[in-house]
């Protein structure tokens, strides 16, 4: 790195004091429209976000220089370093006009942070290509836990000040995992087709009109993840030898089917992916969980005609099931892998109903946790 930030003191200072929490449910109580509470939640996150993004730099700081010098990384780090100074540069939030000056900075905030996970994965995916054995899970299992919560408070305080129908800030009353489902199948099915001419049929069963209160940008997330795997250890696996193109016509009898079982328990949702994708082998099913970890080759890449960016899009970076799973224990749901080598794999995504009250909100809750993980990891040795 080419020297240090202008507000390194300023950095290591705020990473050293205690974030205050704050449960899921207690946001969702606090999300309102009217103009105090607005004020009131602007200027929480305005002292509370620096606190949160000094911890994150500081163990960005901690890491080898291999690390941070790599482009990708350092250009995580430079976002990071901005949102610090911009926000705890921001005067105190008094006015309405204020207020909403601050909405706009943490508007662009949150549009610079989305292609934060790429740049991580390409980055940790150079990293890795030189030293192998260089592994960084439990940074990235801190850098992503603490981001999911970050964008949470971002959004949900984005979200409050045009209240939608249907929503609690960035909670989706009764959405509809089926339909989430369904879009994501036709993408990835067009995706799919773009790059090996074939995709198998995606087929949905079990409880279809079951509902459930979750943010709908994690279902989606996790929804993706799975169904890419799915799709495309399908097709790897039972494409046509001789070349794109033949399968169209019949791709439905060439091809298994993936299917997307959704059924309602007591206290989740649970959707299970089953493929015939082969599965894979005892000792692969625990790799697989690791950051990086992955069966998609970065060979063909150099070459343009290839479609080396469009087979990234379905898979590459090997961040998908540890970043899936992460997300779903951030509100302590769980996913698990039943692989049946030689066969294909069932994979079962469990999600809590986010009501308000349940403990998925209240208890079990992830940022209490969180602060508590991130408290720890300051300056541990
Ligand atoms: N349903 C599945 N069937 C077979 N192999 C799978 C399945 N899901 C995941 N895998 C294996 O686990 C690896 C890691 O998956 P993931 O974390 O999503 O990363 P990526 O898809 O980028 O490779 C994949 O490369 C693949 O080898
Ligand atoms: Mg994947």
């Amino acid at each position: 790195m080419s020297g240090l930030p202008r507000s390194f003191r300023h950095i290591q200072m705020l990473a050293k004091q205690q974030s205050h929490t704050l449960t899921l449910g207690q946001l969702m109580r606090s999300t309102r429209s009217d103009s105090n509470s607005l004020i009131r939640q602007g200027q929480w996150l305005r002292n509370q976000l620096p606190i949160r993004f000094a911890r994150r730099l500081d163990e960005f700081l901690q890491l080898p220089y291999l690390v941070v010098h790599n482009q990708n990384i350092k250009q995580v780090f430079d976002i990071y370093v901005d949102t610090f100074e911009t926000v705890s540069d921001f005067p105190n939030i008094i006015t309405d006009r204020d207020e909403a000056a601050f909405a706009d900075l943490i508007r662009q905030q949150l549009e610079k942070h989305q292609q934060v996970a790429r740049l991580i994965a390409e980055g940790y995916r150079e990293v890795r290509h030189m030293y192998p054995h260089l592994r960084l899970d439990s940074f990235l299992d801190r850098l992503f836990i603490a981001r999911i919560s970050a964008r949470i408070l971002m959004e949900n305080y984005i979200r409050m000040r045009t209240p939608a129908e249907g929503f609690i800030g960035v909670v989706q009353k009764e959405l509809s995992p089926l339909q989430v489902f369904q879009e994501l199948s036709n993408e990835i099915t067009r995706l799919t087709e773009a790059i090996y001419g074939v995709a198998p049929d995606i087929e949905f069963r079990g409880n279809l009109t079951c509902t459930l209160d979750y943010i709908p940008r994690h279902v989606q997330f996790m929804g993706q993840e799975l169904l890419k795997n799915a799709v495309r250890a399908t097709t790897e696996r039972h494409k046509p030898r001789d070349g794109p193109g033949i399968g169209f016509a019949s791709r439905s009898e060439r091809i298994p089917k993936v299917a997307v079982e959704v059924q309602k328990g007591d206290v989740h949702v649970i959707i299970k992916i089953s493929d015939q994708g082969g599965g894979m082998p005892k000792r692969i099913q625990e790799e697989a969980w690791q950051y990086g970890w992955t069966t998609a080759d970065h060979e063909e890449e150099d070459d343009p005609y290839s479609g080396g960016t469009w087979r990234k899009e379905l898979a590459g970076y090997g961040f998908g099931l540890p970043l899936t799973r992460l997300h779903a224990q951030y509100f302590g749901g769980d996913v698990f892998m039943q692989a049946l080598p030689g066969h294909g794999t069932d994979m079962y995504l469990l999600l809590n109903h986010l009501k308000e009250g349940s403990p998925s909100t209240e208890e079990d809750d992830p940022s209490t946790a969180l602060t508590e993980t991130e408290n720890r990891s300051v300056n541990a040795p």
